[in-house]
């Protein structure tokens, strides 16, 4: 670091790999095409983005046009929160999450819950680990969403995603888990834990 200081917060972000800053390069530079562009400029930086879009669906064991990029963890939460009810009939829906889940998706449960959507916060056990059976006892007919992270930011403690996201799937109910202290640390494939939508940050594996 430029000041002698000593960063240790890569949970947080992480400076972008020398490997990446090469690649992305010529993007920054000169091939600066706007994707939807039809000229030669925008097709190269669609066929850029395009192939993006496939290494990352290979890394998490997801479909290439299941990968929708946005601008970080935070939107890709917020997004899964606020796109899953209709606030005109907000009390027609019921959402499930942890209480230790980050506060990109805590805040918008309460934005939520303001406007009259039910929601009910599952507590941890002494190590910071979602009980699945406390996950089932909480489904009720209107529930739309349940929502568990799969590391924990502060405490990286690993959360059974594959157990529940087998209740989720024998009811019915899309199924979320923010994976943003996962990927890059531990193997995740988005398939074998069944999970519907999944959130990632490239700023936090040097990307
Ligand atoms: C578990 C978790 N989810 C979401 C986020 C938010 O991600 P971003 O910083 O990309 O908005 C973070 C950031 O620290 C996180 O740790």
């Amino acid at each position: 670091m430029p000041d002698g200081s000593i960063y240790m917060d890569y949970n947080a972000t992480t400076p972008i790999a020398p490997e990446v800053l090469d690649e992305m390069f010529p993007y920054l530079k000169s091939e600066f095409g706007n994707p939807s562009s039809t000229y030669p400029l925008g097709i190269r930086a669609k066929v850029a983005v395009e192939r993006a879009r496939e290494e990352i669906a290979k890394l998490i064991g997801a479909e290439t046009q299941e990968i929708v990029f946005l601008s970080g963890g935070s939107e890709a939460n917020n997004m899964v929160l606020k796109g899953m009810v209709d606030l005109k009939r907000a009390s027609d829906f019921h959402i499930i999450v942890s209480k230790i889940e980050h506060p990109s998706i805590l805040n918008p449960c309460l934005y939520l819950m303001e406007r009259g959507v039910e929601i009910d916060f599952i507590d941890v056990d002494g190590s910071g680990r979602v009980n699945p059976e406390d996950v089932e006892r909480k489904i009720k007919p209107n529930t739309c969403l349940i929502s568990i992270m799969l590391a924990n930011n502060e405490t990286g403690t690993i959360q059974p995603i594959g157990e529940i996201s087998k209740i989720a799937r024998s009811h019915g109910i899309v199924f979320h888990t923010d994976a943003a202290q996962a990927v890059g640390k531990i193997e995740v494939n988005a398939n074998s834990l069944g999970v519907d939508l999944m959130t990632i940050a490239g700023h936090k594996l040097y990307a």
